[in-house]
């Protein structure tokens, strides 16, 4: 599949959100992601779907918004509403998640669920038919520039056998210390979908920083 890199504007200059947005998308950015906390299911707060609103008029991009937060489903309208493309939420966050897959994707959003490193993929592939896309987090959520957990590659090489098992065309998307150093690693073992916040809003030019993740991904064979 065609690799995806989603940028992720955590670690935006907040003040100045709507260029930062623009410059990324100029800058070769396949989609916006949006990290949605809620100060419970992970200590920061951050964004609402107000911000999400104001993505949706800086640019045409898709705006991969993912919840950190408890019950997700009581935001789902807020967030199709405010104009999100993918609604990724926690598997830990939430007690139905299949029903909650199916409610994402009736509010014409694509439905994508997380998994915490510790949480088995288990969870995931009993509700593979509802996915259109998976995320393994390759931190645990809530900061940004966190160390990317080496274990996350086996897991990573697992779910892609698991959505190949299932002959399921699912994106297989990955969240945290995603950079130079660590996305061969990830595209290696299979994942198509790259969240990076520091690794490219920290860099002097965002869009030469996307075009080397993508070269990085180009030379793993
Ligand atoms: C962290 C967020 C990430 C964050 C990644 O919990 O879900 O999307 O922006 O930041 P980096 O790419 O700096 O690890
Ligand atoms: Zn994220």
């Amino acid at each position: 599949m065609n690799v995806l890199i989603s940028a992720s504007i955590l670690s935006a200059d907040l003040g100045r959100l709507a260029k930062e947005i623009t410059r990324v998308a100029e800058g070769g950015a396949d989609m916006i992601h949006i990290d949605v906390m809620d100060g419970q299911f992970v200590p920061p707060i951050t964004f609402g779907a107000n911000v999400v609103a104001v993505a949706r008029d800086a640019t045409d991009l898709p705006l991969d918004v993912h919840l950190m937060v408890d019950a997700p489903e009581r935001h789902v309208d807020d967030f199709a509403e405010a104009g999100a493309t993918l609604f990724t939420f926690h598997a830990e966050a939430t007690h139905h998640v299949q029903r909650h897959l199916q409610a994402v994707r009736e509010r014409g959003m694509r439905a994508g669920l997380a998994l915490n490193p510790s949480t088995p993929l288990g969870v995931a592939e009993e509700v593979v038919n509802d996915l259109d896309l998976l995320l393994i987090m390759t931190v645990n959520p809530g900061y940004p520039g966190q160390r990317y957990e080496p274990a996350s590659t086996a897991k990573i090489a697992r779910a892609r056998a698991m959505l190949d098992r299932h002959r399921r065309d699912a994106r297989l998307a990955v969240d945290g210390g995603i950079g130079p150093g660590t996305i061969g690693d990830a595209f290696g073992a299979g994942a198509d979908t790259f969240a990076a916040g520091s690794s490219v809003f920290g860099a002097d030019d965002p869009a030469a920083a996307i075009r080397e993740l993508r070269r990085r991904c180009a030379v793993t064979v």
